[in-house]
């Protein structure tokens, strides 16, 4: 089964504070997680440490039955977990295309890659339209369809998204969740790290809370799209009418 656990993670940066404090995840294969919470929460924190670029202090992550932290980068990459960070990291003076083959780097098989770069074109075709065009030409939306694309390269069986619709206009925002529906449909593993709470829980079949460095609450994501206090926190209603407010 490809199972993540993630136990008791404690983890930080250099010599600061821990900013995971004990966090525990089950990931069951093929479900989609959304991870919300407040800035500073840890949420990137935590996509760094199950993607091997940030050791954590304590605590262990297995994946298929076997231990993962402590594993380079690269290492978690060919075990089918890929990372594709908040800031899309794309190289702006290589072409869509030369982006995708650097993707299926760690693959070693320039054939396999360019065959499945062919497929990847034919899912996203606008991918196609633009492969020779320069990344940093590219609108928000395409930068960020590439940088998913890029992942997809190496056929991962998990995918962690951190804040893929982040400065995105709200109609490019809808294409990158049609985006994350395709891949969903593929039936792979979606870690999806969300400012945009309610999109990513409508999109997702598990969501996950996240404060102050550790798992706060974890229910089905209808569930906590309708949990009244995680609306009131995150998903901007109030359980006080605006008069009442004003009146204070
Ligand atoms: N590279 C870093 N070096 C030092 N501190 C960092 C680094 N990245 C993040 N932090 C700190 O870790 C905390 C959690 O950050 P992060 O995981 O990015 O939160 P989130 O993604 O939930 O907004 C913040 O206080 C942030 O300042
Ligand atoms: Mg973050």
């Amino acid at each position: 089964m490809g199972t993540l656990v993630v136990e008791n993670i404690v983890a930080g940066y250099g010599s600061g504070p821990n900013i995971l404090r004990g966090l525990s995840l089950t990931i069951e294969a093929g479900k989609t997680y959304c991870i919300i919470g407040p800035n500073g929460a840890g949420k990137s924190t935590l996509v760094k440490v199950i993607a091997g670029l940030l050791k954590p202090r304590e605590g262990r992550i297995m994946y298929k039955g076997e231990p993962i932290n402590g594993l380079r980068a690269d290492q978690v990459l060919q075990r089918g977990i890929c990372y594709v960070p908040s800031d899309r990291s794309l190289f702006p003076d290589m072409t869509v295309k030369e982006n995708l083959r650097m993707g299926g780097y760690i693959l070693r098989n320039s054939s396999l890659v360019e065959k499945r770069i062919e497929q990847i074109f034919i899912q996203f075709p606008i991918l196609k339209e633009k492969r020779s065009q320069m990344a940093k030409t590219l609108s928000g939306g395409q930068q960020q369809l590439t940088s998913i694309a890029r992942a997809m390269v190496l056929k991962p069986e998990l995918i962690m998204l951190d804040e893929p619709s982040l400065g995105l206009a709200p109609k490019v925002v809808q294409q990158i969740f049609g985006t994350i529906a395709i891949l969903r449909d593929q039936g792979l593993t979606i870690l999806l790290v969300e400012q945009n709470a309610r999109k990513g829980l409508e999109n997702a079949d598990q969501g996950v809370v996240l404060d102050l460095g550790m798992n706060s609450f974890e229910r089905p994501a209808v569930e906590v799209l309708h949990d009244p206090r995680i609306q009131e926190l995150y998903l901007g209603k109030r359980s006080r009418p605006l008069q009442a407010e004003a009146a204070q």
